[in-house]
């Protein structure tokens, strides 16, 4: 049971999904996890203390202090203890105290002082969930690292219906226990990734490019991290930020930088995820000053061949390595796909067309199908989010041969 003897931090706050979270609690205990709950002073209007407390078999933490004793409650010792806090239900205030991190309750300070991952369950009205005040928040708590479970659709206690229901228990409770199974699944494995465009520059202001944003390489790298590998995320221009302390983020411009990157941590690499969407082709010079407009037609822009980082690695690929590719095709996926993995001596394919809505550059979403060097069937999966596709890419690489 890989929630035995965890430690979680179950943070509630006051909001009418207060009473699923005693359910929560329940499974957590049941399966061996010691909680410490710690609630909000409105989360206490919605579900009693010593509820809590008898199901936990410890104290519950709502104040700084103890007001009759003086003793104080320390957060820090909470966020040093932790293994993982689970603050469900999740309300719009104290999200907005998270994001904005005004630590007025013991709930907000325990979560400022957290070293451990943070899951967050958002329960809410559904004009409450949608309000752009709710969503940038959000938005700021993802970036912070914060693990966001979805809200769910359905009936809401005002009456209403729409998104904002608090995932049930039972998906809460799969999500943290996930999270510590595959925690583990990749660990001492070395990873590199390459992610985002390049930028292939023309003069000192203009550049060729394309549309990608590194979302999907960026995703990969966290779940890799969260599996406990060592990633080295080698980046085109984007404005992405990898958060995970298991990342070290390599920024990078051109196709050849990209590459010379790449070569410094191949040898030494278990895994190598090449996502990055490279030019094909680089001016041949780069102009020293800017081209001016007052300047006549410019007749041709001279281009020459970028190196294809994922083929000349494919080539120096040793037995136990595994090279995984992107394709994003606008036809023929699955050939194009096939004939990318044996040109580029890949042991598997990522294929997405930019002809299923929702996949490809700068969605949060994606449809993808992997097809194997192997004699193995294609897989096909539907469309998810990028973080889920990012699961789905490397439980399938978990299932090669060299990681067997
Ligand atoms: O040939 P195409 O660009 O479609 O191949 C896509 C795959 O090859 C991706 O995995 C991409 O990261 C990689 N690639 C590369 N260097 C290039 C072009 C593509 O590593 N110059």
């Amino acid at each position: 049971m890989s929630l035995k003897g965890k430690h979680i931090v179950l943070g509630i706050c006051g909001g009418i999904a207060a009473y699923k979270s005693v359910s929560l609690l329940r499974l957590f205990v049941k399966a061996g996890a010691e909680v410490q709950v710690v609630i909000t002073p409105s989360g206490k209007e919605f579900i009693t203390p010593v509820t809590l407390s008898s199901l936990s078999q410890k104290p519950v933490v709502s104040e700084f202090f103890t007001a009759n004793t003086g003793e104080w409650h320390s957060h820090v010792q909470i966020g040093l203890w932790a293994d993982a806090m689970v603050i469900a239900p999740a309300t719009a205030c104290s999200m907005g105290k998270m994001a904005t991190g005004i630590a007025d309750n013991m709930l907000v300070t325990t979560y400022l002082s957290m070293r451990a991952p943070v899951f967050a369950a958002p329960a809410m009205d559904f004009d409450m969930m949608i309000h752009p005040s709710t969503q940038r928040n959000l938005k700021q708590l993802e970036a912070d690292g914060v693990k966001i479970i979805e809200p769910e659709s359905g009936e809401l206690a005002s009456g209403l219906s729409g998104r904002g229901r608090m995932a049930e228990p039972e998906t809460i409770f799969k999500t943290v226990e996930d999270y510590f199974a595959n925690k583990e699944e990749l660990k001492g494995k070395q990873v590199l990734i390459t992610a985002g465009p390049t930028y292939e520059r023309i003069d000192p202001v203009r550049f060729i490019g394309n549309f990608s944003t590194g979302k999907m390489g960026y995703a990969i790298a966290e779940e890799a991290a969260n599996r406990g590998a060592e990633v080295v995320l080698v980046s085109g221009p984007t404005s992405l930020v990898a958060k995970h302390p298991g990342i070290k983020t390599i920024k990078v411009e051109s196709a050849r930088q990209m590459l010379e990157a790449c070569r410094e941590y191949f040898d030494n690499s278990d895994i190598c995820i090449m996502s990055a969407a490279v030019a094909d082709y680089a001016p041949s010079c780069v102009m020293e000053k800017k081209i001016k407009r007052e300047r006549d037609d410019i007749d041709e822009i001279k281009l020459v061949k970028n190196p294809d980082i994922a083929a000349t690695l494919g080539k120096e690929k040793q037995d136990g390595q595994i090279m995984v590719g992107f394709a994003l095709e606008t036809d023929h996926a699955k050939e194009n796909g096939e004939s990318k993995l044996r040109r580029k001596n890949l042991d598997m394919i990522v294929v997405n067309s930019l002809e299923d809505a929702g996949a490809g550059f700068g969605t949060d979403t994606n449809k993808i199908d992997i097809l194997f060097a192997d004699t193995r069937p294609a897989l096909h999966f539907p469309l998810k989010s990028k973080t889920e596709v990012a699961k789905d890419i490397l439980n399938t690489i978990q299932t090669l041969s060299p990681l067997q």
